[in-house]
């Protein structure tokens, strides 16, 4: 079984990449988690944010170990591993976070205006905008409010001159998390 101390070496090794963003990896997820503190959305959407890139990282490793690819989107692969350690609550979010673009670009059109150069890219890849025959099944998901919050917190996380709170103090909070299982 994965433990903390796996996530959080992936993350390290690999947060330096920068993913076509200005920011960092690392930096993109402390910063998504210092959103999610700030606003108060509760330690499981905190620890979903600080990891929900953690797919990417992971896309990373295969790329540079000659690992073979998995071929998930970065989305799947992150809620995997998240899954078995956190549980739904901090997994599925995670799982959402692209379906929740999709959805905002398809039924908000100054969000999808408002998107990153990079994210904009990334749409096409990850399918479009949510085609409408598709929109109740997700506004019918319990984890659809959380996936949309983590998603705020994911696009307002791309600051090249932030100061996030630092890794150490997210760990803490996710071992608690762990913990309290
Ligand atoms: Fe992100």
């Amino acid at each position: 079984m994965i433990r903390l101390d796996d996530l959080v070496q992936l993350l390290r090794s690999r947060g330096e990449s920068r993913y076509g963003e200005d920011v960092t990896l690392l930096q993109h997820s402390l910063q998504a988690a210092t959103h999610a503190e700030d606003a108060s959305a509760g330690d499981s959407l905190v620890v979903a944010a600080l990891f929900h890139d953690l797919g990417h990282a992971l896309e990373e490793e295969e790329r540079l170990t000659g690992l073979p690819a998995l071929q998930l989107g970065h989305d799947v692969q992150g809620e995997r591993l998240l899954e078995g350690l956190f549980g739904p609550e901090v997994s599925r979010p995670v799982g959402l976070h692209v379906l929740a673009k999709r959805y905002r670009c398809a039924t908000e059109p100054e969000y999808r205006d408002a998107l990153s150069a990079e994210s904009t890219r990334s749409l096409e890849v990850q399918g479009g905008p949510l085609p409408p025959a598709e929109w109740a099944t997700f506004e019918g998901d319990p984890y659809f409010e959380r996936a949309l919050l983590l998603r705020t917190f994911d696009d307002a996380a791309k600051e090249p001159g932030a100061t996030p709170r630092p890794l150490e103090h997210f760990l803490e909070l996710a071992a608690r998390l762990i913990d309290a299982r």
